[in-house]
């Protein structure tokens, strides 16, 4: 018995892990075809790629940011790239009441909802951290606390569509950076939390995928500015990252890895983490927890 939870048990976990990462089906864009969308932070850079990517494979959509203007360009372009539906709800997310009724409004547009996908973040520059509390503050409301309300809110409707929640996060949400921590506090915190209740989920038997997105530097504009004259590495580009997060959601994979090095998912992969995980998970009286 004690060889079994020496040696058993972890072998079993890399098996699971290796598991993790073979997706068994392949990606199709008619996946999305008719399905019910809400793209946040969809006003340019990775979000405006998705919400046209999605067009593309004939999709409803609902998008958001705070610029109404360059919101209804991105809805008449995807609607000419042939979505199914495309509309559009302007407004903050660092006020959470916005965020909990843009998900209500955006799911009567569409009768429902397949995907949410979470992918905005407040303006950040690369600084040294000093004393500024109230960058952390919004950071972590903006960049975290809105994203639980936002699925929280849409869980019902997620629930009866067997659907998905997508967050978007960044390597700097596995690995430590100068220059970014407020960003990084609230990007591990999507880790924590939503791997969480990834779990959660699995032994509650709720059928809703939750794919968290790690990527690398990224073309968008709000990046190259932000890393000019600091950071010296090759970007990536956001048309093809927006379609790997797409594949991954779609796939229903737990983490989709998107970066210029092919090291990247292999090293922040962490298998130490996924053994440990599904051995703790023995530890839970599971059965205590499932309603009815
Ligand atoms: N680009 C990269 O190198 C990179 C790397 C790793 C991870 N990521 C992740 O990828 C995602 C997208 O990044 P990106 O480079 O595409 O960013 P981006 O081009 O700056 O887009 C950010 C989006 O969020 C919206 N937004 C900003 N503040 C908001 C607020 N308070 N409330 C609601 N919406 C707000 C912006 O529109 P408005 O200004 O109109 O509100 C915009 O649509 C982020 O989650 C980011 O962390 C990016
Ligand atoms: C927050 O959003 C709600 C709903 O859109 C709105 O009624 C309220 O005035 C907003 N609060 C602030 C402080 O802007
Ligand atoms: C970000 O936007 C806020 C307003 O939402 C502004 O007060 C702040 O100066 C901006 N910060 C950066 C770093 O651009
Ligand atoms: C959701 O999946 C269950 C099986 O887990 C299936 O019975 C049900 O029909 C599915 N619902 C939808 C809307 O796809
Ligand atoms: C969960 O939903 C997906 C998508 O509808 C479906 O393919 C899958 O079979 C469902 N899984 C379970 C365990 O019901």
């Amino acid at each position: 018995m004690a060889f079994m939870k020496k040696y058993l048990l972890p072998i079993l976990g890399v098996f699971l892990a290796y598991h993790y990462y073979s997706a068994n089906e392949e990606f199709r864009p008619e996946m999305l075809q008719g399905k019910k969308v809400i793209v946040t932070g969809a006003s340019k850079g990775i979000g405006e790629a998705m919400a046209y990517q999605l067009a593309k494979m004939g999709a409803h959509l609902v998008v958001t940011a705070r610029s109404k203007e360059t919101l209804k360009k991105v809805v008449s372009h995807c609607l000419e790239l042939g979505a199914a539906s495309a509309h559009y709800i302007a407004g903050t997310m660092e006020n959470m009441t916005f965020a909990e009724q843009f998900v209500a409004k955006a799911g009567k547009l569409m009768g429902g909802l397949d995907m949410l996908i979470l992918n905005h973040i407040t303006n950040t520059s690369l600084t040294l951290f000093s004393d500024d509390i109230h960058l952390v503050r919004r950071s972590m409301e903006v960049n975290f606390l809105s994203y639980v309300v936002l699925s929280a809110a849409a869980l019902p409707m997620l629930k009866q569509s067997n659907g998905s929640i997508v967050v978007v996060s960044s390597k700097a949400g596995k690995m430590a950076n100068p220059l970014i921590a407020p960003y990084s506090a609230s990007k591990f915190a999507l880790d924590g939390f939503f791997s969480s209740i990834r779990k959660e989920y699995s032994v509650t038997n709720v059928n809703v995928s939750i794919t968290l997105c790690i990527l690398g530097l990224i073309n968008t504009d709000t990046a190259m500015k932000a890393v000019d004259g600091i950071l010296n590495m090759d970007a990536s580009p956001k048309e093809e990252c927006a379609l790997e997060i797409i594949k991954g959601a779609a796939l229903r994979q737990d983490e989709v890895y998107y970066d210029n090095s092919i090291w990247t998912a292999l090293l922040l992969g962490n298998p130490g983490r996924k053994i440990l995980e599904s051995i703790t998970l023995r530890y839970y009286n599971v059965d205590k927890l499932i309603k009815n």
